[in-house]
């Protein structure tokens, strides 16, 4: 069979001869394809005489897998030199100074987070963090909110789907932060967590996902004094003004008792509400005193362990100190928004420098 062992030179020779990925899956296809022209010589072997396809059979196939080895063989060494090519034109100079106008901005809310932490670590506080998908008794059982509380209707909960030993949610809040807090390390404990949290609401003030930011000070003989006393510590740094004002309103939170709103006492400066002075009051936060229910339930002696807790929506505190109006651009990824309300990635917020960078 001259023309089995030409085939096997021509197939051979055009496979070396192949210079990109795409002739090597021609030659392939022409080959070993439906139609191809090995793959016709393998028909052949069904119509031979025993004896023929016992002299004939190992030829073919031994072409068949000469001609798939070459293949192969080709098609990697193709493609290493494809990288190798690759490489050396998309090289970075990582010494070359950064194109300013490409330069990526810290988004307000990662840029609030980092002030959040500067202004807290100054007082002693860590930061924490936790799941954002919970289980239904971090989210609610433990902080005093049962399975009937109308709480958990209150807050627009998305619920995951499927069988799981407890009801998975994706947190409504960051105070489940103080129920792992409390499991997971002895008082005295000072900790602030900021992060993602979930709940279903949508207009120009809600987004389905939004930041708050929990604090939890658990200690002996801690009052409410002290909790006044840090929150008016914290919005006086955080807003950079000494003339922050804070007025407390009682309130009700099934995981602290009492429990308070906090509101803000702004002015009005050319029209704009600007924070400082009492001309009027915004709310940016709920806290109130731990509630023993929730001391108890995380394995803690209420009668000698008392704390406190607040907990603040970042996104509005940005909104605040920055001067946004609708929460939703926050997550357009709008570059043009980024470039005008985001931050230099070199301004690190700091205490000596001004938290507000
Ligand atoms: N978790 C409450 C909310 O999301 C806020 C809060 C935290 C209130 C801690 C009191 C104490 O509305």
């Amino acid at each position: 069979m001259a023309d089995l062992d030409q085939l096997k030179t021509t197939l051979l020779a055009q496979i070396d001869d192949a210079g990109t990925p795409d002739a090597i899956e021609a030659i392939r296809v022409a080959a070993l394809g439906k139609s191809g022209s090995v793959t016709g010589l393998l028909k052949t072997l069904g119509g031979m005489t025993p004896d023929e396809r016992q002299a004939q059979g190992p030829r073919i196939h031994g072409l068949r897998e000469a001609v798939t080895a070459a293949l192969s063989e080709k098609k990697v060494a193709l493609e290493s030199v494809a990288l190798d090519a690759r490489l050396a034109t998309e090289r970075l100079d990582m010494t070359l100074p950064v194109d300013a106008p490409l330069m990526g901005t810290v988004h307000p809310v990662s840029q609030v987070m980092d002030e959040l932490a500067e202004v807290f670590a100054d007082m002693g506080f860590a930061v924490a963090t936790g799941p954002e998908i919970e289980d239904d008794w971090h989210n609610f059982t433990a902080l005093n909110i049962p399975e009937t509380h109308p709480a958990r209707a209150m807050h627009d909960t998305f619920y995951l789907a499927g069988e799981h030993e407890r009801p998975m949610v994706l947190r409504t809040h960051t105070s489940p932060v103080q129920i792992r807090t409390m499991m997971a390390q002895k008082p005295p404990i000072r900790i602030i967590a900021p992060g993602r949290t979930y709940r279903s609401d949508s207009d120009a003030t809600h987004t389905p996902m939004f930041h708050q930011v929990e604090g939890l000070v658990i200690d002996e003989g801690i009052t409410l004094a002290h909790l006044k006393w840090t929150l008016e510590t914290f919005l006086k740094a955080f807003f950079e003004r000494d003339d922050v004002v804070l007025r407390l309103r009682p309130s009700y939170f099934p995981f602290t008792e009492p429990s308070a709103e906090v509101d803000v006492g702004y002015s009005v400066v050319k029209g704009k509400r600007v924070i400082g002075g009492s001309e009027g009051w915004m709310e940016v936060l709920g806290s109130g005193m731990v509630h023993p229910k929730v001391i108890a339930a995380c394995g803690l002696d209420p009668t000698e362990w008392q704390g406190f807790a607040f907990g603040c929506g970042i996104d509005r505190l940005a909104m605040l100190k920055y001067g946004m109006d609708d929460l939703r651009a926050f997550f357009d990824g709008d570059i043009r928004w980024l470039k005008h309300y985001g931050f230099s990635a070199l301004d690190v917020p700091t205490l000596s420098g001004g938290v507000g960078a």
